[in-house]
């Protein structure tokens, strides 16, 4: 089955965030599950540097040239995701050609539908949004968003007849799987019923942007551009079967883009998924903010897997969430370092001494292979509970060790029961086997060092059968994982 998942592109005013990470990490952990699952997986994603903020960023910076900041930018990003291990098959940035012509080629098809007419537009523009907002927006006369005073406008704009689709927009809307979750589709519902306006599609006093075929002295809206990234990036794949976003831009993607969709008959995603915010003590991060956290800074200090793993299991996809350093070290220390680091180490270390460096054959121990359910982890990946898959997982992990601890294999060993001792490791081996295949999504070279020690070869689709394990022979490693010294110990 094809499976085609995208993020947001991101605006380039500034280095990516661990917020932006996050959205990133999440949508290649899901690519990665259906890659292994034999779906034929395009992922996308990309850079949204149509905006004003790029040009005032690229201003500040001391860039006379903007397509020079553009392409540093570019290139800052790619290396982001590079170091932490992003694996995504296209990226699109809206100042390529092919996007420019095929938002134009858009407009031109809607305008024809009779869908685009000209007006006045008069009210309020948050730069940093890109977007319009009503006086019921403001709280205190400030975009809750950026708590800035927003612009007031007057301006010649091409509007979009957003109003004709109210009806067909609840319609889609009342389809659970199209927008999740179940809060967010609630929330949107309520803002349609409570009436769709016509949306201005043009800025007539924007500086950067496409131009409007129909009339120059036009930029088409930014979120109109940016929005059509997911059909120009899709290299023939759209629809999305997950457009994966942040809670913030929700009305844009199941409202507007919508819209869009309708009016040039295009078919829409299968599902918008929007998870929610990363904080930092209870409050947005975000560069508007100026209280962010650099990737590149962390991956300097944590493995990328670890980054990965904190993310996807600390926060239940869809709420909000606080990062923590001190709540990742915990983490680090305890499931990756003493859990499964060292059930790794134990059993290597067993099968080096007792088994003359190899995985000795025996016959499947229900007791423990009962114990991992891979039904229920991939079902929970398919609803997107990707903490809850991480959890059962990371219980099995724990069941490993009681296992080895129950069994005494030092103590077989020691008494010559040989079959038994053959049994325990054999079973404790093929369990790492699954556990590697298991978390390849989320820590990708973590994975990859269980299968080197183990001498496993790695597969590209999901092998879940207990006993069909072919190890060329342990090979003992390093630590999977190091530990990390907590700040209260560091003082
Ligand atoms: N350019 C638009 C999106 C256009 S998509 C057609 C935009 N860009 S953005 O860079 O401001 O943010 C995009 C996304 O980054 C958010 O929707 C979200 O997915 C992610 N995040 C940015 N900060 C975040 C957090 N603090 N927490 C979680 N995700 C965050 O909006």
């Amino acid at each position: 089955m094809k499976f085609y998942i995208t993020t947001p592109i991101y605006y380039i005013n500034a280095a990516p965030t661990i917020g932006s990470a996050y959205t990133t990490i999440a949508a290649d952990v899901l690519a990665r599950w259906n890659r292994l699952n034999g779906n034929k997986v395009f992922y996308l994603t990309g850079l949204d540097e149509n905006s004003s903020k790029t040009l005032k960023a690229a201003e500040r910076a001391g860039y006379k040239d903007i397509k020079k900041y553009m392409n540093y930018m570019a290139k800052k990003w790619k290396e982001s995701w590079k170091k932490l291990n992003i694996n995504y098959d296209g990226f699109i940035r809206t100042t390529e050609n092919r996007h420019k012509k095929f938002v134009q080629d858009f407009f031109m098809k809607i305008y024809k539908n009779g869908d685009v007419y000209r007006n006045k537009y008069s009210g309020y523009y948050c730069d940093d949004c890109e977007a319009y907002l009503t006086e019921s927006d403001l709280i205190e006369g400030k975009c809750p968003y950026h708590k800035i005073k927003p612009e007031f406008i007057e301006e010649d704009n091409f509007f979009f007849k957003l109003s004709k689709y109210q009806d067909k927009i609840i319609g889609i809307l009342k389809n659970e799987d199209f927008l999740k979750p179940e809060s967010r589709r609630n929330e949107i519902i309520n803002f349609v019923e409570s009436g769709l306006k016509d949306i201005s599609i043009s800025r007539q006093k924007a500086k950067c942007g496409i131009e409007v075929p129909i009339d120059k002295s036009m930029k088409m809206w930014c979120w109109f551009d940016a929005l059509l990234n997911y059909i120009s990036g899709s290299e023939g794949n759209f629809p999305q079967e997950l457009c994966l976003i942040g809670k913030d831009i929700t009305r844009f993607h199941s409202v507007f883009f919508t819209g869009f969709l309708l009016s040039a008959k295009y078919k829409l995603p299968k599902t918008i998924f929007a998870h929610g915010f990363l904080t930092i003590n209870g409050q947005k991060m975000s560069k508007s903010l100026g209280n962010v956290i650099d990737p590149l800074e962390l991956v300097k200090k944590y493995h990328p897997d670890v980054i990965r793993y904190y993310l996807m299991r600390s926060i239940p996809f869809g709420d909000d969430g606080d990062f923590s350093e001190e709540a990742l070290i915990k983490r680090n220390n305890t499931e990756l370092a003493d859990s499964l680091g060292n059930l790794l180490n134990r059993v290597v270390s067993m099968c080096d001494r007792y088994c003359d460096s190899k995985i000795p054959k025996a016959k499947e121990d229900k007791t423990l292979s009962s114990k991992l359910n891979f039904k229920k982890i991939d079902s929970y990946i398919e609803n997107y509970e990707l903490h809850n898959a991480l959890n059962d997982i990371f219980h099995f992990v724990d069941e490993c060790n009681k296992y080895i601890n129950e069994k005494e294999p030092w103590n077989l060993a020691k008494n010559k029961k040989i079959d038994e001792l053959q049994s325990v490791l054999f079973n404790t081996a093929e369990a790492l086997r699954m556990i590697s295949q298991l978390i390849y999504p989320f820590m990708p070279e973590a994975s990859l060092k269980i299968e080197e020690q183990l001498g496993f070869k790695h597969r590209d689709i999901f092998d879940m059968k207990w006993g069909n394990a072919k190890s060329k022979g342990i090979k003992k490693g390093d630590n999977l994982f190091k530990k990390y010294e907590t700040a209260n110990k560091r003082k």
